[in-house]
């Protein structure tokens, strides 16, 4: 992937995911500059920072610490090429018990910061031509998931959110998609019971789960000028059973 990237700033929020910490070393390969955003895991942010990239630590609950995230990023790059917001949380209860408290923290990781960080690095993004936002979702976005609807409505809502700029800003030439990465090994998902895992396998064509890598390798092929066509979509990377 060495020259998929040459001369692209990005900004992907939770660079320290399994997905995140694997787009941020595959883009740097390939030749961006990139910076990511992480919350607790200090020491794979500081792996990274050492590869290259500029980490900042934010938690994306606290709007005021966005707001204050957004001028520091602002006054260090007058450009933005490639906006991916990787970050999420879940805190599974079955409606039932599911708290507001617990509704609303995943909702405002998951969802109201994409809005919020969208909108104050819109005129970054401006800037570059094609610019592209990506939202990490999840096929819990399309047919929901037992046990964590706050999760899959923020999900959704980005779905929604992604088709509508695309609309607002395809004549802008910013390229508006939500990606799918499939099922992982990851923190989120570590703690499954391992007959959920098995579930994902079975579902999938491949007979196997989405490897955080070639994922990451996907999303560094869609940011790169290769792809310039593509607005407004959920794109899968995976390859499940219908
Ligand atoms: N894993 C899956 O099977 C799967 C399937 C479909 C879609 N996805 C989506 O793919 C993306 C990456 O998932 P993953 O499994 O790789 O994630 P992960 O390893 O569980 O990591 C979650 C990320 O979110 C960050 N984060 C958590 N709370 C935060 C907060 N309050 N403020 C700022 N950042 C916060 C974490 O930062 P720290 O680690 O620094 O604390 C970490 O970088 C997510 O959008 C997820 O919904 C995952």
């Amino acid at each position: 992937m060495e020259h998929f990237l040459p001369g692209k700033k990005i900004l992907i929020t939770g660079g320290t995911s399994a997905l995140g910490s694997a787009f941020v070393r595959k883009a740097l390969e390939a030749g961006a500059t990139v910076f990511f955003t992480y919350f607790k895991n200090e020491s794979r942010a500081q792996e990274l920072i050492a590869l290259g990239a500029r980490g900042f630590q934010l938690d994306l609950s606290d709007f005021e610490a966005i707001d204050r995230f957004q001028k520091e990023f602002r006054s260090l790059t007058k450009v933005l090429h490639v906006l991916i917001h990787n970050a999420a949380v879940a805190e599974d209860a079955t409606i039932q018990n599911l708290t507001e408290e617990a509704w609303d923290r995943v909702l405002d990781v998951n969802l109201k910061a994409p809005y919020a960080l969208t909108k104050k690095l819109l005129p970054l993004l401006f800037k570059a031509s094609p610019s592209k936002i990506f939202f990490i979702v999840s096929q819990a976005a399309q047919h929901g998931i037992f046990g964590a609807s706050n999760y899959a409505a923020s999900k959704a809502g980005l779905v929604a959110l992604a088709q509508s700029l695309a609309h607002e800003y395809g004549r802008k030439n910013i390229l508006v998609n939500s990606v799918n990465p499939g099922f992982m090994k990851s923190k989120m998902t570590e703690s499954l019971p391992a007959e959920v895992i098995e579930k994902n396998v079975r579902s999938s064509v491949l007979g196997r789960i989405s490897d955080p890598d070639e994922a990451a390798g996907f999303l560094v092929y869609l940011s790169s000028d290769r792809m310039t066509q593509v607005s407004g979509q959920l794109l899968h990377f995976e390859s499940r059973k219908l």
